[in-house]
């Protein structure tokens, strides 16, 4: 079909006669003469069609853009003043001597160089979307992402197996996605939501080094990073303890984004506890790359006359933070001030308490804010004193729940951080280590696992179990480059008796949980090694790589943030006949039913 790829015609191949195949990216007509610019996967050439090859120059006529041609001609240095500096290539051209439409192009739904096109059609025409430069890149680095990651692996002695697809539900804390068993009519398979209990049973089966790149499927609220469908690479290892798996998976994350990005990353990467992120940051993710810091006014603040700031002081679970905007002062206006009370208020917060710091030696005087009256002067030093505030400064606050102090002054933080351009340059690594094994649901009122309920305890926390389930620490690690969760794992427990008695705290009996993980508990017993793994959010990885602010910008066919695939029209009905061979009835919703719910 072709002799040479379209940006290997270059300088080399003066002289030479060429034949390209590819899609007409845009055509100029400059009376006389006729300008293909014809592009394929590696990337474009100008072809120029003149009157004397009648025969071409009547293809190049009729040709649009997206049409599908096959080009012979001679390579030329393009004139002097004609050269396009902004392609490798731009210094030569193609004469056409033989032009052949292999296929033709309806008018396109959107020109392909218009950036302006909503994501909604290029779903829809993904297939159009997917010719452009950015995502050709995507789906190249994702490419090169997981080659990486496999390079390393398989140097290192693991053994990739799947694992089943149509399975049992794998508690991740989302809800399934179910398959209706045909043959077991009321019966259902989940889909994975990820491999967890599969990569367990391979470490009770010997296999000791185990990954997949496996597709996960959770049915959760979608954000930006967020896919019901997505793609980990999924580790597990045996014979290893926290240190041992943190310190082999920065190796390897060292390792993918020197390969795949060229970025040379710290030897060793910063640790922080869950308590420190969530008591300076305000988030068990945080950015590093940005300097802010929350400063803890809690313990001083109960005795304080002000309820907004006492109650939450006084309460086991509030807690009253600042967050001090160094020269914030004199950059944010009130109309400023307003926009980030209405922010935080989207955090369940009740307000947003701001002082602002004129003169800090005059004390009162040199401070303004809506609560200076119910502050006294010792107060108002304290508060100078901890955030050490200097002229010019703003001190925002938050009382609530820690919470909702947390999400609402963390994402304050970012927000304030991107609004004043505060964000540094460059990759911030973290593992954050030491979270809390349970938490409890505010809505059901039981403990509920925090990463998920095969996660060890820490030794030392176990006795903790029974009389403070919130203060046992977890031998879980989660990796964090950027403020975004690349990665989370953990030490797995191997005994079938320390399980049985997590699960029952989770309030899963022993009788539950015969039935829905007997298969674990029993491989447990039959002398499983000690083992963890980690799982790596591809998606994220990718995206993060190239720039992206969705993981969509890095998947061939993702789903809308309704779950759904606009261009194949997924999910859809089903044929009565299908239902009825899989015993199934569907209840449609009737508005009187909806409104009862
Ligand atoms: P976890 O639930 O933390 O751990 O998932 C691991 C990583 O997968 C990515 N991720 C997602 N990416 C896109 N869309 C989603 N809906 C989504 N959900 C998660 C994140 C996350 O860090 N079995 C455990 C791992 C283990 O313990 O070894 C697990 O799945 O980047
Ligand atoms: P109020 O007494 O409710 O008018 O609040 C006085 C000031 O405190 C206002 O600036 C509110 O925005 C702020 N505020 C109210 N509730 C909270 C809260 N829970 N956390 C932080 N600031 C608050």
């Amino acid at each position: 079909m072709r002799t040479h790829l379209c940006a290997a015609v270059t300088a080399a191949a003066i002289d030479q006669e060429v034949t390209v195949a590819g899609w007409v990216a845009g055509r100029r007509d400059h009376g006389g003469v006729i300008f293909v610019d014809l592009r394929d996967r590696s990337g474009r050439v100008q072809v120029v069609a003149d009157p004397e090859s009648p025969a071409a120059f009547n293809i190049a006529e009729q040709s649009r853009n997206e049409f599908v041609l096959r080009i012979t001609g001679g390579v030329r240095r393009r004139p002097i003043g004609t050269q396009n500096a902004e392609l490798p290539n731009g210094d030569v051209e193609i004469v056409a001597a033989q032009i052949e439409i292999l296929n033709r192009a309806a008018a396109l739904p959107f020109q392909l160089d218009d950036e302006s096109v909503s994501e909604a059609v290029r779903l829809q025409y993904r297939f159009l979307d997917l010719r452009r430069a950015p995502m050709q890149n995507a789906l190249r680095m994702r490419h090169q992402t997981i080659r990486a990651l496999r390079e390393f692996l398989d140097a290192r002695e693991f053994t990739e197996v799947e694992t089943p697809m149509l399975t049992r539900s794998t508690p991740e804390g989302a809800r399934d996605y179910l398959v209706p068993s045909r043959v077991r009519q009321g019966a259902f398979f989940a889909l994975p939501q990820s491999p967890q209990l599969f990569k367990q049973l391979l470490m009770c089966g010997g296999v000791e080094r185990y990954y997949q790149i496996a597709r996960c499927f959770r049915d959760e609220d979608l954000r930006a990073d967020r896919q019901p469908e997505f793609t980990q690479l999924d580790i597990e290892m045996a014979f290893v303890d926290e240190a041992t798996v943190m310190n082999f998976i920065t190796e390897m994350i060292r390792h993918v984004f020197a390969r795949a990005a060229e970025v040379e990353l710290p030897a060793a990467f910063a640790r922080i506890s869950y308590a420190e992120a969530t008591a300076k940051y305000g988030s068990d993710r945080p950015d590093l790359r940005v300097d802010l810091e929350l400063c803890e006014l809690t313990e001083f603040m109960r005795a304080v006359e002000f309820k907004v700031f006492s109650a939450p002081a006084q309460h086991p679970d509030g807690r009253v933070a600042a967050l001090k905007i160094p020269g914030g002062g004199e950059q944010l206006t009130r109309a400023q001030i307003d926009h980030y009370t209405e922010f935080v208020k989207t955090y369940r917060a009740k307000g947003l308490a701001y002082i602002k710091v004129l003169r800090a030696a005059c004390g009162r005087e040199g401070l303004q804010s809506p609560i200076l009256k119910f502050l006294t002067d010792d107060v108002l030093r304290q508060i100078l004193a901890t955030t050490a505030a200097t002229d010019g400064d703003l001190i925002f606050f938050g009382a609530d729940h820690k919470n909702i102090v947390n999400d609402s002054l963390g994402a304050l933080r970012l927000k304030i951080a991107q609004d004043l351009n505060l964000i540094q340059r460059g990759w911030r690594p973290l593992w954050v280590t030491d979270f809390p094994l349970v938490e409890r649901d505010a809505n059901a009122g039981r403990w509920t696992a925090l990463h998920h309920p095969f996660t060890a305890p820490r030794e030392e926390d176990i006795d903790l179990l029974t009389e403070a389930p919130a203060k046992v620490r977890a031998r879980a690690y989660d990796l964090v480059v950027n403020g975004v969760e690349i990665g989370g794992g953990s030490i797995r427990m191997h005994q079938a008796e320390l399980q049985l008695r997590v699960l029952k705290l989770l309030g899963v009996g022993e009788a539950q949980a015969r039935a829905e993980f007997g298969f674990l508990l029993d491989a447990l017993r039959y002398g499983a090694p000690p083992h963890g793994g980690i799982a790596f959010g591809i998606d994220r990885l990718a995206a993060m790589l190239i720039g992206a602010d969705s993981i969509r910008e890095v998947i061939a066919f993702p789903k809308t943030q309704q779950a759904a695939c606009m261009l194949t029209g997924a999910p859809d009905e089903i044929a009565a006949a299908q239902l009825r061979e899989l015993g199934l009835q569907i209840r449609r919703r009737h508005n009187a039913d909806a409104a009862e719910e």
